[in-house]
């Protein structure tokens, strides 16, 4: 893709020219678009960029290591990387906490305190990097009434970090663009095309209390499930699709046994905009199929249910 392409060299070039010989900052989520915008600037200053990865423990199965991989001393690119696994400070801020809002805004704040006790290790930095897409800078010129959940994406950060400036290295690109670009620049596909995944992670994706049990099933089931769709050949055509973990637990035998154990939702949805969503129609023997094998495989889950509920009135997260 020529306009992909010159986009790509074009930017490097005037990320050089801008930054000179300053010293760059930039909160790495394992998203596209902070993905991409690292890589850029990787590729345009070396190591005077330091991407900071906060390892929430709220993360998908393996996650974590996956952009360690990427973007770690071992990956291809040349950047300082620093992974801060705090999974413990982040259980511990959410035990017995169930207000859905509550558990965004602790998980939210402790983000950004993590975050900001890596860059003052760091010192005073030059540039701050963040992902802004062209859909954001349109998104946060509307009234803000309509922001109906509070999301804490890396608007939140700029007060917190002693920076001079921002660099928004994908501002004019749309979210199919960025992608082109993630190609270009030699970004693994299954990076590229990573579906979306909320800031406050799992933790909206477990109705009630966090725990680090109640994870762990979260991510075996959602795993189980990614597997699936994959395998079927749906992962491409589908909006967004992940495994949550109800609140709920039921009865069931098990052999001789009864058990009374968790129940797992899976949700599927088209979308084109994430304002309004449709249920996928998944094929019954691939819903089947991931019934079976969370059921056998995950210990602690005795159900599995299927979420038919469009956006609006349902969200396509739980919380
Ligand atoms: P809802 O659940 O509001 O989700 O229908 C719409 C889209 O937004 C994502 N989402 C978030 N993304 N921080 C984010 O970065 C958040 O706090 C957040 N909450 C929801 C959700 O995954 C879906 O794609």
């Amino acid at each position: 893709d020529w306009k992909m392409d010159s986009f790509v060299k074009d930017t490097i070039e005037s990320l050089r020219a801008k930054i000179g010989d300053g010293k760059v900052l930039c909160a790495l989520s394992g998203g596209v678009d902070s993905s991409v915008a690292a890589v850029l600037l990787s590729k345009a200053i070396g190591k005077q960029l330091t991407c900071v990865f906060v390892d929430h423990g709220l993360l998908r199965k393996s996650e974590g290591d996956e952009v360690e991989a990427v973007f770690g001393p071992d990956g291809p690119y040349d950047l300082n990387f620093i992974r801060v696994n705090a999974q413990d400070r982040f259980y511990s801020k959410l035990a017995g906490v169930t207000e859905p809002e509550t558990k965004r805004k602790i998980i939210g704040e402790e983000f950004i305190r993590v975050f900001e006790e890596e860059a003052k290790k760091i010192g005073a930095v030059d540039f701050l990097v963040q992902g802004t897409i062209y859909p954001d800078v349109i998104e946060s010129g509307l009234d803000k009434s309509a922001v109906i959940k509070s999301h804490h994406n890396v608007g939140g950060l700029p007060d917190y970090v002693d920076f001079k400036e921002i660099v928004e290295p994908l501002r004019l690109l749309f979210k199919d663009e960025v992608r082109k670009a993630g190609l270009e620049l030699g970004i693994p596909e299954y990076l590229v095309f990573r579906q979306p995944f909320p800031g406050p992670g799992l933790g909206i994706r477990i109705i009630g209390e966090v725990t680090a049990e109640k994870v762990k099933i979260v991510q075996d089931a959602d795993a189980i499930y990614r597997e699936e769709i994959a395998k079927a050949g749906l992962d491409r055509s589908l909006g967004q699709y992940f495994a949550a973990l109800t609140n709920m637990r039921s009865v069931g035998c098990m052999g001789d046994f009864r058990t009374y154990d968790y129940a797992v939702a899976l949700r599927a949805v088209n979308t084109t905009d994430f304002m309004t969503a449709d249920c996928s129609e998944i094929p019954f023997e691939v819903l089947q199929k991931v019934m079976n094998r969370i059921i056998n495989e995950v210990k602690g889950v005795n159900r599995v249910m299927y979420d038919l509920t469009s956006k609006p009135p349902g969200t396509i997260e739980f919380e």
